[in-house]
């Protein structure tokens, strides 16, 4: 019997063993499969291009004249030329002094705000550090270390900025310490140094006549900065090197940290891998912004309800004035509402850029999202952002090691806290007690989700830890973003306002642009006009005639040089960086060709660029001609859309989305759809 038994063991376990080997070999071929099935995919693409597939993005184009001689390569992605003697020059140009050493001065800042307002922040505690002559110890960014959600890798500062190119940058601006004195530090601890909350409108007047005395007192202050900013954006004339010194903080001290500089640089090489140039489109959606300028009506359901939420809680704060609801159409007339993907979709298409350019989507918050983008995707095929161009892996690569919170915090209460409020509520107190609280309400706030809290409560919930860690992965994002942006041939910014009415993210990158490459084209769009034009075609929005197309193109080409007047006016005095023109550029002394008399008016740059700039314009003697050849070249295609692309090739309006090819049409059955559609437009 044992024997038996134990030879039926032994084929038993004989039998799990081939079950096993049985097992492993499905797996492997099952993986084999996988492969193939990978590789075959990316071989149907042949006509595609190849090196980039593992990413989501597989570009499609067709064969176009790149050329840069071409008339429309020219006016589609060349330079402004009148804007060519612009140069970067942000460095001090009369006597300046070393940064004075007292040694018991220090400044210690506390920023709170999104990416564009630690920006600015930094450069305005910079300036104050150096009109007080105080050290300044590396600010610390709230919206990072608040939340326990980030990296034990990284100190708030660093998580976002190279702590050590930002000293030496400023070597002989300030003095910059990482830390405060032991002394101090203690101090800080205990609550005993003196603290102000700074308004981004704050005067040098306040900073040296009422911060200083405690300054000088207490050898330390603390600035609370939570408002975009810690200096106002007009400084009088005789501080105008303050100016410059903000734009060597912004433009050269203020790096990313290496490992977000090394994937945006990754995503940049991505982008080129084509060779074609790109643009780069910030859609400026924030819930915050969309609130607070009553647009909320642009959306509908639970989009509208989310907004109108946010606009409430500012109503409550007092953030915004007003009605809580807001005739959003109104709005958008007046050119206070963001510019939707379609509508930039529309315009850009217009102008000339054909359906396959490429287009990097920016921003870390896109509200009310994939929805909005997709009429844009079906606009332009060959549309990204950095989720298409990056893996997984690399961008949990900059995040660093963070600790498991799903673990920690499973997504679905009970919470410990509330489990916590229950025991007290069990054993405390006397009889009769109040009904216990109510369990704590699920919550479905998701950065993309369906927002199901909308619908059951009037007080959004608390942010949870990874929301919080979402938040500081966003800071990331947008700094990669800000990069690319910079970077791009062409920059188109859907709106340049943020959630409390001032100046915001594409702000800054085309402040940037406008120092670093004034020639390189950014739209700056008045929301306004195009709004108009948009009403006029609103019921045939994909078949616009000619003399629509035109009055767009004249108004975007007005966009890149005559717009600079006004927007001067409006953003300049609520943001240096976002104008920083004349007081951080030079004139480069000119040859034949370009003439200063060409610069716009609010570009008041007296100030010629020194000698070791050198002098070569680079326009030759005949650009000239060309340019005013280019303001009334109207080539290009002027059918729109879906039907004809110009060229050679074509594609239909693929369906739902375009996605993935059409059919080819022939060259005449092009044009005859071309005069058709003009004949259409003609009869409206
Ligand atoms: C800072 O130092 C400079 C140079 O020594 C001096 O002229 C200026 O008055 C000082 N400012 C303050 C606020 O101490
Ligand atoms: C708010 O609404 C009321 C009535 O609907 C209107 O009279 C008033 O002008 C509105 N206020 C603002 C600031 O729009
Ligand atoms: C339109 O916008 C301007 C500023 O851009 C503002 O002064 C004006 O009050 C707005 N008008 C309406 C009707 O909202
Ligand atoms: C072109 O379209 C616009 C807007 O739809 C319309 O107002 C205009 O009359 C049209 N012009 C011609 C020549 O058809």
């Amino acid at each position: 019997m044992k024997g038996d038994a134990g030879g039926k063991m032994i084929i038993k376990s004989k039998l799990k063993w081939v079950g096993l080997v049985g097992l492993v070999l499905s797996a492997l071929s099952l993986f084999t499969h996988f492969l193939l099935a990978r590789y075959s995919y990316t071989e149907e693409g042949i006509t595609e291009y190849q090196a980039i597939t593992i990413f989501s993005w597989r570009p499609i184009f067709e064969n176009a004249d790149l050329s840069s001689n071409n008339k429309l390569y020219k006016r589609l992605w060349g330079p402004v030329r009148r804007l060519e003697s612009l140069q970067p020059h942000a460095k001090p140009r009369a006597h300046y002094s070393v940064p004075v050493s007292e040694s018991d001065r220090y400044i210690f800042v506390r920023i709170r705000g999104g990416f564009h307002e630690i920006r600015s922040s930094i450069c305005d505690a910079v300036v104050i550090a150096r009109l007080l002559n105080a050290t300044l110890v590396i600010p610390e960014i709230q919206s990072t270390t608040s939340s326990k959600g980030i990296s034990a890798q990284f100190k708030s500062f660093a998580y976002l900025y190279n702590e050590d190119q930002f000293m030496a940058a400023l070597a002989n601006d300030i003095l910059v310490v990482k830390t405060l004195p032991k002394t101090l530090k203690g101090a800080r601890r205990k609550k005993e140094i003196p603290s102000f909350k700074v308004l981004n409108s704050q005067s040098p007047y306040y900073y040296l006549h009422h911060v200083l005395p405690v300054l000088i007192r207490h050898s330390v202050v603390e600035l609370v900065v939570s408002d975009g900013g810690c200096l106002q954006a007009t400084l009088p004339p005789d501080l105008e090197e303050y100016q410059r010194l903000r734009c060597r903080v912004a433009f050269h001290a203020l790096t990313f940290r290496q490992e977000v500089q090394e994937l945006a640089t990754k995503i940049l090489h991505r982008l080129r891998a084509p060779g074609r140039p790109f643009i780069a489109y910030d859609p400026g959606m924030t819930r915050d912004a969309l609130a607070y300028h009553g647009c909320a009506e642009l959306f509908q359901d639970v989009h509208t309800e989310l907004i109108q939420h946010r606009r409430l809680w500012m109503l409550k704060r007092g953030i915004v004035k007003g009605n809580l609801t807001v005739d959003s159409n109104t709005q958008r007339l007046n050119g206070s509402c963001p510019l939707m993907p379609e509508e930039i979709g529309i315009i850009l298409r217009a102008y000339g850029y054909s359906w396959d350019t490429i287009i990097y989507i920016s921003g870390g918050e896109v509200f009310g999202g994939q929805k909005k983008l997709i009429p844009f995707h079906a606009i332009f095929e060959n549309v990204v952002d950095r989720t298409s161009l990056t893996t997984s892996w690399e961008l949990n690569r900059i995040y660093g090691r963070e600790a498991n919170l799903v673990d920690k915090y499973p997504k679905t209460p009970p919470s410990a806290e509330k489990e916590m409020r229950h025991e007290a509520w069990k054993t405390s107190g006397q009889r009769p007690r109040p009904l216990p609280p109510p369990p704590a309400r699920p919550k479905s706030y998701h950065i993309e989700g369906w927002w199901g809290w909308v619908a059951e409560s009037d007080n959004e919930p608390e942010s949870t830890v990874i929301e919080l860690r979402t938040n500081a992965h966003k800071l990331l994002w947008e700094a990669i973003d800000y990069m690319v942006c910079v970077e791009a041939d062409v920059f188109v910014p859907g709106f340049d306002r943020d959630g409390k009415g001032r100046p915001n993210f594409a702000s800054l990158v085309m402040g940037h642009r406008l120092y670093q490459s004034a020639t390189a084209k950014s739209f700056r769009l008045d929301r306004k006009e195009i709004a108009k034009r948009m009403e006029e075609i609103s019921d045939h929005l994909y078949e616009a005639n000619h003399t629509w197309i035109k009055s767009v193109r004249s108004h975007l080409r007005e966009s890149l040089l005559d717009r600079l007047t006004e927007e001067s006016k409006a953003s300049k005095s609520l943001s240096f960086l976002s104008f920083p023109v004349p007081e951080c550029s030079c004139l480069r002394s000119e040859s034949k060709g370009a003439s200063t008399s060409q610069l716009p008016a609010a570009i008041k740059v007296a100030r010629s660029c020194p000698a070791w700039m050198g002098k070569d314009v680079v326009s030759r003697p005949g650009d000239k001609e060309n340019e005013d050849d280019l303001d009334e070249d109207d080539s290009g295609p002027f059918g729109l859309f879906f039907r004809q692309s110009g060229g050679s090739s074509n594609r239909n309006n693929g369906g739902g989305g375009g996605r993935g090819g059409g059919e080819m049409m022939s060259s005449k059955e092009e044009t005859q759809m071309e005069d058709q559609e003009e004949m259409d437009g003609g009869d409206r």
